[in-house]
């Protein structure tokens, strides 16, 4: 069964001791800040498949919220969350207090997420990618599997680095991750556990600006991206969606209905028409639409106009987010062809 902990000596002596009792040589971390659904569970499952230990944050991290009334209203539903946890084979959920991971108060020193962190969902929320980059840096440290936890090196730790294990194989893995197998190869990382951290595709912002994170300021991690879960009828699972009304969420399925369209499009290698899915959504007067735009998947920046008229061809990842009623929705879809 799960074991909580809420302080970071009790993580790292739970994740030491389980490692040790498991012979484990890989660990996972799936940080989240709870209201968990079957999105969360998605990453849940894949780092269980992937490592012998795994751990679940949950933390609702008081410096990515703009202002103070939608933090108080996120929700928080522990008691749930344990048993969705549970339920997917995770060992540890790691519930801190603010005063456990921000003692002393709101950090003087951040992490700034830079020109990446501007655009798109960083225009509309200022503040927010530093915020949420923090946070992942101390969640991702925090997480590091103990010193001797593999074992002398051996069959266990390849001298490949831990990459090989899990990443290669998963076929949720595909396209910008490939980059990430290079961390846990890091020099001086002999006898520790291969290490994992899990985010999701729906984010697919925040995604880019971990992986940058990552490479840039060599973080000992692999950073696994796992594919947007949907309700049947296409929309993106996300713990915002209780606030939509029953009107509000089938006027909702347009955004998931315009990036279907695009990459129905990209599949048949036909021009976007970037217009005509734009209009559609357009057509829902009840969608306040924010912005829609392909991009390159890992810079984020806008692919060439070209791309619109002429059959596509290579990488995007169509973005979108608009307001339906209180709610400000995200989504995108990643196009290959
Ligand atoms: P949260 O919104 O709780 O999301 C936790 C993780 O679940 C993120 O990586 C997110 O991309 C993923 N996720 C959410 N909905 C999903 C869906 N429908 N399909 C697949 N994955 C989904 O994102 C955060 O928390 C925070 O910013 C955090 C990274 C924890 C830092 O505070």
């Amino acid at each position: 069964p799960i074991t909580l902990v809420t302080t970071v000596a009790e993580l790292h002596a739970e994740s030491a001791r389980l490692l040790a009792a498991k012979r484990g040589t890989s660990q996972g971390l799936v940080p989240t800040m709870g209201a968990l659904h079957e999105g969360h569970a998605a990453l849940a499952r894949t780092a269980v498949e992937q490592n012998d230990v795994v751990v679940a944050s949950i933390f609702v991290n008081p410096l990515q919220f703009g202002d103070a009334v939608d933090l108080d209203r996120y929700p928080r539903t522990l008691d749930a969350d344990l048993a969705l946890l549970d339920g997917q084979g995770v060992d540890i959920a790691f519930a801190p207090s603010v005063e456990e991971v921000y003692p002393g108060g709101e950090p003087l020193v951040r992490v700034t997420s830079g020109r990446l962190g501007e655009k798109w969902e960083g225009a509309s929320r200022p503040g927010h990618f530093d915020g949420a980059l923090t946070v992942v840096a101390k969640l991702l440290h925090y997480g590091i599997p103990a010193a001797g936890s593999a074992g002398p090196v051996g069959p266990a730790a390849p001298a490949g680095g831990s990459g090989h294990s899990g990443d290669a194989g998963h076929s949720g893995n595909a396209g910008p991750s490939g980059d990430a197998g290079a961390a846990g190869s890091a020099p001086g990382r002999e006898g520790l556990a291969a290490y994992r951290a899990y985010f999701g595709q729906k984010d697919a912002q925040q995604l880019a600006l971990v992986r940058r994170m990552v490479a840039d300021l060599n973080f000992p991690v692999d950073i696994v991206g796992v594919p947007t879960v949907r309700s049947a009828d296409g929309l993106a699972l996300s713990s915002r969606n209780r606030f939509l009304s029953g009107e509000e969420r089938d006027a909702a399925l347009v955004l998931s209905r315009a990036l279907r369209l695009l990459e129905q499009r990209a599949n048949a290698h036909e021009p976007l028409d970037l217009d005509s899915a734009v209009a559609l959504v357009e057509s829902q007067p009840l969608v306040e639409l924010d912005y829609f735009d392909v991009v390159d998947p890992a810079s984020l920046e806008p692919l060439a106009e070209n791309c619109r008229e002429t059959p596509f061809r290579g990488e995007g990842l169509a973005l979108i987010a608009a307001k339906v009623g209180p709610v400000r929705l995200i989504d995108n879809m990643p196009l290959s062809s």
